[in-house]
């Protein structure tokens, strides 16, 4: 039986040319056993008209927030109450922006500030809408409340002629992603329980003296997102952090370290205690063989700095005796799936996360596109996680990293 049946859904629609993917999802939905009422915003009737979702769904479609008759029968806060789970698809960018803000200024709105329901959202824009900083900031704040979860957008050719993203995603994929949000909420809550989490995450930094350093981009989002994932999925969390400016996640046990050597020291003082390793850390793959104690002076026109090779914390973990179940990130600019591959057996891993990065991708980002890879016997598996929130990207690696880990 399905984890929708007999929820109750309220199919949120605003105007956009996505639409029409919303009565297939409707549809969808509906197959899966849960009861539907839509609500529509005036500019979504501009599109399609309420009749379609009202054929379909079985049940007078909502738009007003002072229709009498429909007040009569179910009061707003009353039909918000009702709702297991609102879904708003597509989610134009106009909407998007009043949510995040509070607004309540016409049914669809008033709805998302009433319930207490999970809230999914697909976005549908222009892709130039999508990345405005406003947009992002909006769907930043959106994101970063537990009830909130995002689908997409998708990449690809928009109705504008425009490329890249905006697209609404697959009414399949919003179903999934719909399944997902229950999943968290009735199984995922146990799926880890028992079982501790070993993760790194952020930069290193591998100092030249007192003043100078070399490091990377991470940000630690990434890495921060999947604790926080492990810790709702019901694990015990340990993080050892390079240098980063987020919050831990309450009740994650953090352990901040600067250079590679001091993230090795600690993740080997750490991992008996591990059933699953989790390497996001973006690791300094070399460091200056010497560090400077004082400043090191601009006297010569060149200045030569020699460095060693760190150690690589995931490949030593992986070949310890009674290794944790071990998962490592390829971060790529290029060839991003045989190099993933091959880091996932040259590394001896129970998987691998490939993610691009360059171009503004990956690094520092809000989002990102992940694609796993791992073998069962002998045969190898790939997913691709699309782009979305790394917050909801984390949750669904987790989902996958517990499954493999069962059956390893
Ligand atoms: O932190 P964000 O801004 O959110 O960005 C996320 C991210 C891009 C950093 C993340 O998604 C990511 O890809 N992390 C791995 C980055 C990386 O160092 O990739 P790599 O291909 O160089 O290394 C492969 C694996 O070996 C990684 O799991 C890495 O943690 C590990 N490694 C590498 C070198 C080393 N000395 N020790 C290691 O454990």
């Amino acid at each position: 039986m399905s984890t929708l049946n007999n929820k109750k859904i309220i199919l949120a629609v605003t105007g956009g040319i996505a639409v029409y993917k919303s009565a297939i999802l409707l549809r969808l939905l509906i197959k899966q056993g849960a009861e539907v009422r839509v609500v529509m915003t005036e500019s979504a009737k501009e599109f399609v008209t309420p009749l379609t979702f009202q054929a379909l769904s079985g049940n007078v479609v909502r738009s007003e927030l002072f229709d009498q008759d429909a007040e009569a029968g179910m009061g707003h806060i009353e039909l918000a109450q009702w709702a297991d789970q609102i879904i708003i698809a597509p989610a134009t960018a106009n909407t998007i922006a009043k949510i995040s803000y509070g607004m309540a200024d016409n049914l669809l709105t008033t709805l998302c500030l009433a319930t207490r329901a999970p809230l999914l959202i697909a976005p549908a824009m222009n892709q130039k809408m999508w990345h405005h900083p406003t947009t992002q900031k909006n769907i930043k704040k959106l994101s970063a409340q537990s009830s909130v979860f995002l689908c997409g957008p998708a990449q690809g050719e928009q109705a504008c002629g425009d490329t890249g993203f905006g697209r609404m995603e697959e009414p399949q994929t919003i179903l999934e992603s719909c399944l997902d949000c229950w999943c968290e909420d009735n199984q995922q809550s146990v799926v880890l329980k028992g079982k501790t989490v070993l993760i790194t995450a952020g930069p290193t930094i591998e100092d030249i003296d007192p003043v100078r350093y070399i490091s990377n981009r991470s940000s630690g989002k990434m890495g921060y997102a999947i604790a926080r994932a492990a810790l709702d999925s019901g694990a015990r969390v340990i993080l050892v952090s390079g240098p980063v400016h987020i919050e831990v996640p309450q009740g994650v046990e953090i352990h901040q370290v600067r250079s590679a050597q001091k993230m090795h020291k600690k993740v080997f003082s750490l991992v008996e205690q591990a059933d699953i390793f989790i390497a996001t850390a973006a690791v300094a793959d070399y460091r200056p063989i010497t560090k400077n104690h004082e400043k090191i002076k601009k006297t010569n026109d060149r200045l030569n700095i020699e460095f060693v090779k760190n150690l690589d914390i995931l490949s030593a973990v992986s070949s310890i005796e009674n290794k944790p179940f071990c998962v490592g990130f390829a971060a790529e600019t290029n060839q991003m799936k045989s190099y993933a591959i091959d880091k996932l057996k040259r590394k001896n891993l129970d998987m691998i996360v490939a993610n691009q990065v360059g171009d503004d991708k990956g690094f520092e980002k809000d989002d990102n596109e992940l694609s796993l890879y791992w073998f069962k016997e002998n045969d190898l598996q790939e997913k691709i996680l699309p782009f979305s929130s790394k917050k909801n990207l984390a949750r669904q690696l987790i989902k996958e990293i517990s499954f493999n880990f069962k059956d390893s």
